[in-house]
């Protein structure tokens, strides 16, 4: 049995404006991603049955600090996901026909065991499914030796969503058309600190899109990328005054108790707050760790106090919060699994 470990990173948008959708109902983006510190890991053996299958062990981050905590409820809510619609597995097959085209593994008639360990909040506007594509894309390429270069995985992972190509690359990208064509931004070596308020119910992409139509939101035309690359990469201060959303005011419109968040996470001494992606997570920028912390600390403390009362039309569970740093690195093979993961792996085979 051969295995290869690899891990991908979820990402915020620092930017993100949108058009009108055109005839495919997609709307075009302009869109700049910063992948960010909390990471999926995709462990991937052979196995002599044919055909893939995949385990998925999902695990909260660390309110502050430290390492993921195994969340055996998220991990039972996940386990009804068909195979088929796992981006891990659909991952791996997007693979196979290329893996057979250079007859390597037998023409792949060799099976692979995929298991997941994701630490990326599920449909949180962080990109935690592409972010098991592309560790899945890498650990593959390297199980099977395919020898894919990163552009050829990028033309594979597009098919697969559109946030794959940017988990892939990591860093500081550019993306255009459904934010999958992307152009990279060199490294300008200022980091970025976020806390991330994880809210407890997910929102559904389609219905924010659907929302932004709704409101009449939009440029017919997208701005052309006018480059402040050097603010948006540059100290937290000076991206502060970039941030844009043009799929907040949908995200806020559909879940007034967001706002509420980000005034919290203002009022405990962030740069500025956004909507990641379409959301529900808030991104709240802070100016080092130790904000980042605090921000987190009076969320928990009960900044959202709306999130007491059930009854109110802006109640917010909070699910979490997480703090988390970049630009991060892009999908990788690791040389080894973490030790939390290790250790989750062996008491779960252990049952
Ligand atoms: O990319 P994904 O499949 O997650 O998108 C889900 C839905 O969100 C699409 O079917 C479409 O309705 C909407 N969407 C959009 N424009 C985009 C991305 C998604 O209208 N750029």
């Amino acid at each position: 049995m051969r295995e290869v470990v690899a891990s991908a990173p979820g990402k915020v948008n620092l930017q993100l404006r949108v058009g009108h959708p055109g005839p495919d109902g997609y709307h075009p983006l302009l869109t700049v991603f910063e992948a960010i510190s909390l990471r999926e890991y995709v462990v991937a053996r052979t196995r002599r049955q044919p055909g893939i299958v995949v385990d998925t062990l999902v695990y909260r981050p660390p309110a502050h600090d430290g390492a993921p905590i195994f969340a055996p409820d998220l991990t039972r809510a996940l386990a009804d996901l068909p195979a088929e619609q796992h981006l891990a597995v659909r991952a791996a097959k997007a693979l196979q026909p290329l893996a057979a085209a250079r007859s390597a593994w037998g023409a792949t008639s060799a099976g692979i065991h995929l298991t997941v360990h994701k630490t990326i909040p599920a449909a949180g506007g962080m990109a935690g499914g592409s972010a098991d594509a592309a560790a899945t894309l890498v650990a593959v390429n390297e199980l099977w030796d395919l020898g894919l270069t990163g552009e050829q995985l990028a033309a594979v992972g597009r098919t697969l969503g559109a946030d794959v190509p940017a988990c892939l690359l990591g860093g500081t990208s550019v993306g255009v058309d459904r934010g999958d064509r992307l152009t990279e931004l060199p490294p300008r070596g200022a980091e970025h600190w976020w806390s991330l308020a994880l809210c407890e119910r997910g929102l559904s992409t389609p219905a924010v899109f659907r929302e932004f139509d709704r409101l009449g939101l939009g440029a017919a035309d997208l701005p052309a990328w006018a480059g402040a690359a050097d603010r948006l990469q540059g100290p937290a201060v000076d991206l502060a005054a970039e941030i844009v959303n043009d799929l907040a005011e949908a995200a806020l419109s559909l879940r007034r108790g967001l706002a509420r968040i980000g005034e919290a996470a203002r009022a405990a001494g962030a740069l500025a707050w956004m909507i990641s992606g379409s959301g529900p997570t808030v991104a709240a920028l802070a100016a080092d760790r130790e904000s980042a912390q605090r921000i987190c600390a009076a969320w928990l403390a009960g900044g959202t106090e709306s999130a007491r009362d059930p009854a109110a039309p802006d109640f917010e569970p909070l699910g979490g919060t997480a703090v988390a740093s970049g630009p991060a690195p892009g999908a990788r093979v690791e040389g080894a699994a973490p030790v939390w993961i290790t250790r989750e792996t062996s008491s779960s085979r252990a049952k």
